[in-house]
């Protein structure tokens, strides 16, 4: 389940309940989607037919999601201590940043850290992990980071792949990951 951290107060919300409510008043989807196949955790980087296994296992959701909401293509993304020029790949994410398309993301394994910037000038984080669905609307100022584990198995839904480009605030300014 995904916890906040107010980067201001230091403040830690971990309430389900509280949680999916601030998220909501940021407009921010925030649900929890059954647990990955045991097998995922075993594996550091996936090859395509394990990535295709995935999508396999959350076809329920993916379907629902391309009627409801109308994301219609997905794909798996697997990044780990093992993966070459992981760093120049994270790199194009932890500088605030926003999409022309929603940032829609299933946690499959591992974990991650959004950051958010909002328009009253305070920041917040949000960690999350295995069973996380999050829905980041486009426009929206974020920045993302890996933990320290630097593991993380995901599936990205898009409306359109291409509406998925960073735009960036300030190449240059990477973004604080604890408070
Ligand atoms: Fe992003």
């Amino acid at each position: 389940m995904a916890t906040i951290k107010l980067l201001d107060s230091g403040k830690e919300i971990k309430d389900a309940a509280e949680v999916t409510k601030y998220l909501a008043k940021h407009g921010i989807i925030s649900q929890v989607w059954p647990a990955p196949p045991a097998w995922l955790s075993q594996k550091q980087n996936l090859t395509d037919d394990e990535k295709q296994k995935v999508l396999e296992a959350y076809k329920p959701q993916l379907e629902n999601e391309k009627t409801q909401r109308g994301y219609v293509f997905a794909d798996v993304i697997s990044m780990s201590v093992n993966t070459p020029n992981i760093d120049q790949a994270l790199a194009k994410f932890d500088k605030l940043h926003h999409h022309t398309e929603d940032e829609v993301r299933y946690i499959a394994d591992g974990e991650g850290i959004f950051g958010f910037d909002c328009k009253d000038g305070h920041q917040f984080l949000i960690n999350v992990s295995s069973g996380d669905y999050i829905i980041i609307p486009a426009f929206n100022w974020h920045w993302f980071l890996l933990t320290e584990k630097k593991n993380i198995k995901a599936i990205r839904l898009f409306k359109n792949n291409e509406g998925w480009v960073p735009v960036y605030k300030d190449a240059t300014a990477t973004q604080p990951a604890k408070a």
